[in-house]
């Protein structure tokens, strides 16, 4: 089986400059400094192997809320950001705050915060209204902003559109943004759009069409709880190529190669560890 990897793929962030790399260098920094004192409340970024290896290698506890916190502990707020309540929660019970929130969804909190303080009515289009960015960024005001899934956007009824400014989860599907965003425009000329997707997920969602044309099938190597896989998965089959995501090689299924698939591409998002990607593409070696 020839197997080709997409030229973007993996972890966001310039080698732990921002991103997912930028959340993890942070947890790891926290993690030598305090040890085991560092603590995150549920996982740092949408990966169980990112999780398990930051609980076994560097002692960070993961837990389910604020309360499971030792005063005094160190906190990593994870990559998707926070609501202004934990940070007012971490503070009275003195906890050390190492902020790990991606300056992409940093970004969107203040956008905001700007569009409400100017008056503005906002509309949230995110890819569950639970998702973790979408929570952190939506509870930065405490009114006029609306949630809305993308499946959800041909359903809206706007009162007052020159008043309203669409806003996106960073990592949304481009192509069905630019499909939903520019039937909601006709529909409604005066609103005003803005999608938030960044840069990181635009450009995996590129890569895995341009791979697209180069191979027979596509793997994405992502969680099933990762919003910027889970779209990729969705580019992908764009495409028309069969295309299959798995969270590890383990869950490659033979089945998927019949004996016309004689190439694969794989591409992995942007919360997924290398050695998971490579662990893949050495199993699709072996077909
Ligand atoms: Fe940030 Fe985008 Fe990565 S929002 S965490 S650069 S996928």
């Amino acid at each position: 089986m020839q197997v080709k990897l997409a030229t973007v793929s993996g972890f966001c962030g310039d080698d732990g400059k921002f991103g997912v790399s930028g959340a993890i260098r942070l947890a790891q920094e926290a993690a030598l400094s305090n040890p085991g004192k560092v603590y995150l409340i549920g996982e740092l970024v949408h990966n169980e192997h990112v999780t398990n290896w930051l609980k076994k290698s560097y002692q960070i506890k993961v837990v389910s809320s604020l309360k499971k916190v030792p005063a005094k502990a160190t906190l990593v707020i994870k990559a998707h950001g926070a609501p202004p309540a934990l940070y007012q929660e971490a503070v009275k019970k003195n906890l050390n705050i190492i902020d790990a929130t991606c300056p992409m969804v940093k970004a969107a909190q203040t956008i905001l915060k700007q569009l409400i303080d100017h008056g503005k009515k906002v509309i949230y289009v995110a890819s569950s209204k639970d998702h973790d960015e979408a929570v952190s960024v939506t509870s930065q005001v405490e009114h006029g902003v609306k949630i809305v899934t993308l499946s959800g956007i041909d359903d809206l009824i706007i009162k007052k559109p020159a008043d309203t400014v669409v806003l996106t989860q960073t990592t949304l599907s481009m192509l069905e943004t630019k499909e939903k965003f520019e039937h909601l425009q006709k529909k409604y000329p005066l609103l005003t759009i803005r999608p938030h997707l960044c840069q990181a997920t635009t450009q995996r969602q590129q890569a895995v069409l341009s791979l697209a044309q180069e191979v027979d099938l596509l793997i994405v190597v992502g969680a099933p709880h990762s919003s910027n896989s889970q779209r990729l998965l969705e580019v992908a089959r764009s495409s028309q190529k069969p295309s299959y995501a798995v969270n590890e090689a383990s869950e490659i299924d033979h089945s998927w190669f019949d004996p016309s698939i004689l190439s694969v591409g794989v591409i992995a998002g942007a919360s997924t560890p290398a050695w998971i990607t490579q662990a893949v593409v050495k199993h699709l070696e072996t077909l």
